[in-house]
């Protein structure tokens, strides 16, 4: 049965009817179309693309080309999740004009209906600016993937007295700059707790603990088929990559013994030819009459 499209405001409302909010992220048609089928509230397309699906080290190679060329793919596949662009490292934090004029790009050309941003409190004026133009802003503090070089790698965030304050108090800024939610990304999960207690837009989870509004994973990492690295938040819910190689086994065996394809994996020449096809390819010279058509 068709869903109706999820809104922003269908966001906001589950945090008031106290429902859990489902997020992943998605880069593809292919899997954008599975994960729509399982009605999840919200599709990011995620910069995490530039590491899952580009194979770069982090996040910070993805261009906003590549960012709209795979939200497009993903914005053909769904028709019930909301669908969020994450806007890629330098899209938005050199100049608010551009910035505006990328978050754009995603509605316009990709098809998303929000925009991701990553920051606290030193973002606020790019995000009035976008929400100002009609554009939905997701918030994400903590462990901003971007700013890996500032914090010194992928390290939990909001551990000490003073971070906790910043993170809370930043997320009270974005709240009142207009975001639809906030994304909490790897922070002590008393710290998450006390976010989403405080702020009425509902906070979306990753290693953030169990207190937030919803929850977002990688779709490559919980699905096992992005391995490289796995942090103490992540649990694997389905061994994709293992049933991957075993079906590239299997394929590649059954061509080697000559078992795939079968005539059952096979086209049929007309019956009725048959025989004069046959007596044709005995009675000529293909060479001769292949040589005829050029
Ligand atoms: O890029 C991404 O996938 C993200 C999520 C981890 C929140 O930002």
């Amino acid at each position: 049965m068709a869903l109706q499209k999820v809104t922003v405001k269908d966001i906001i409302e589950k945090k008031k009817k106290g429902e859990k909010i489902v997020t992943i992220t998605s880069y593809d048609y292919s899997f954008a179309k599975i994960v729509d089928a399982s009605n999840f509230d919200l599709i990011l397309v995620g910069d995490s693309l530039s590491m899952v699906m580009l194979g770069y080290r982090n996040t910070l190679s993805v261009t906003m080309d590549e960012m709209i060329h795979h939200t497009k793919a993903v914005s053909r596949a769904v028709s019930n999740a909301l669908i969020v662009g994450d806007m890629p490292f330098l899209s938005y934090k050199i100049d608010i004009k551009e910035a505006v004029k990328n978050a754009g790009r995603f509605i316009q050309e990709g098809g998303a209906e929000a925009v991701k941003v990553e920051g606290g409190t030193e973002i606020c004026p790019t995000i009035k600016t976008m929400i100002n133009a009609d554009i939905q802003v997701m918030g994400h503090i903590g462990l901003t993937p971007q700013a890996i070089y500032k914090f010194g790698g992928f390290l939990v965030q909001g551990k000490t007295l003073e971070a906790a304050k910043k993170l809370i108090l930043d997320a009270k800024n974005l709240e009142e700059m207009g975001v639809f939610s906030i994304v909490l990304e790897s922070i002590p999960w008393q710290i998450a707790k006390l976010i989403t207690s405080t702020v009425e837009v509902p906070t979306i989870g990753i290693g953030a603990g169990p207190y937030c509004d919803g929850q977002i994973l990688v779709i490559h990492d919980m699905l096992g088929i992005f391995t490289e690295f796995k942090p103490k938040f992540l649990k694997y819910f389905g061994n994709i990559g293992e049933s991957i190689s075993q079906a590239l086994d299997n394929y590649k065996n059954e061509v080697i013994n000559g078992v795939y394809p079968d005539h059952e994996h096979s086209y049929e020449f007309p019956e009725q030819d048959l025989d004069k096809i046959n007596e044709w390819f005995e009675s000529v010279d293909i060479n001769e009459e292949a040589h005829k058509l050029i």
